[in-house]
């Protein structure tokens, strides 16, 4: 049995780069946990490449899939990370043309996911008094795009747990801390058309598009400083500014 660290999403671009960085940073000391909801082939490729890792499978948007993570992450061992990174942008929906089913989809997955994974790996986490939890946010929770109102609010509500998990947690040994990314190069972003992209870059102030690796970075000091809590870390090149 060992100290596990959760990656929700690792078949996805900045979930695949913060669980190689905590493979490599740990020196292979944590177990890596690779959630995928449909993309079997990347979290499969994901393992191989790191030893110490194993896949599951989970629709964390249902009670039954987030169950599933933890009852799969306890039969191997202690959960020492949760990395709530899975989440989507869509449907994008202008203000006046927001659904319910929108609505719910985005919530289910964004907020309640992330929301009641922390409840109860934290629980386990108590135990051993010690453990961090990392959100991953976004920059859109301070930011007005069209379409992203809904996006924008789990984003918000997400980093407004953090902050409250961090407080109530804290005197159980366990850490709470949100990374928001600016606009990073994975599929979530691939598919912005180029002109739509250039007006985007003209927002941030280093004039890129950050890459996953730049998000595990930062995921990977929030895990290892252990005086960093309840603080909601920028890494957006200048886009909120
Ligand atoms: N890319 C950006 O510019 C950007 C900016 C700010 C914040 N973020 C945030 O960063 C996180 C990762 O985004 P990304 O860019 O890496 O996106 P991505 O490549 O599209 O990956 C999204 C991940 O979430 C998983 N997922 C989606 N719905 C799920 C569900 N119902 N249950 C379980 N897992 C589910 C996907 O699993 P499968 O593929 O296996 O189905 C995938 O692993 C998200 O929370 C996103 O909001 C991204």
């Amino acid at each position: 049995m060992s100290d596990i660290a959760v990656v929700t999403g690792a078949s996805g671009g900045i979930g695949a780069a913060i669980a190689k960085a905590i493979h490599a940073k740990s020196e292979g000391q944590l177990t890596l946990c690779l959630h995928y909801n449909g993309n079997a082939a990347a979290a499969q490729a994901l393992s191989n490449e790191i030893p110490n890792s194993f896949v599951v499978k989970a629709n964390l948007s249902t009670a039954e899939g987030r169950k599933a993570l933890l009852d799969a992450v306890l039969a191997k061992g202690t959960p020492y990370c949760l990395i709530n990174n899975a989440g989507i942008d869509k449907p994008h929906e202008p203000a006046l043309m927001i659904t319910e089913a929108g609505f719910e989809k985005l919530i289910s997955t964004n907020l309640a996911a992330p929301l009641f994974l922390m409840r109860d790996f934290a629980k386990e986490m108590a135990r051993n008094e010690s453990g961090v939890i990392v959100n991953i946010s976004s920059v859109l929770a301070r930011k007005a795009v069209i379409g992203s109102a809904v996006y924008r609010a789990t984003k918000a509500a997400l980093e407004a747990l953090t902050l409250q998990f961090a407080s109530e947690l804290g005197p159980k040994g366990i850490r709470v801390v949100a990374v928001a990314p600016g606009f990073i190069e994975t599929a979530m972003t691939a598919e912005i058309p180029e002109e739509q992209r250039a007006g985007i870059k003209t927002g941030v102030a280093l004039g890129t598009f950050g890459a996953p690796e730049a998000i595990a970075e930062t995921v990977w000091h929030a895990i290892e400083n252990q005086y960093l809590t309840g603080a909601v870390i920028a890494v957006d090149g200048g886009m909120a500014l």
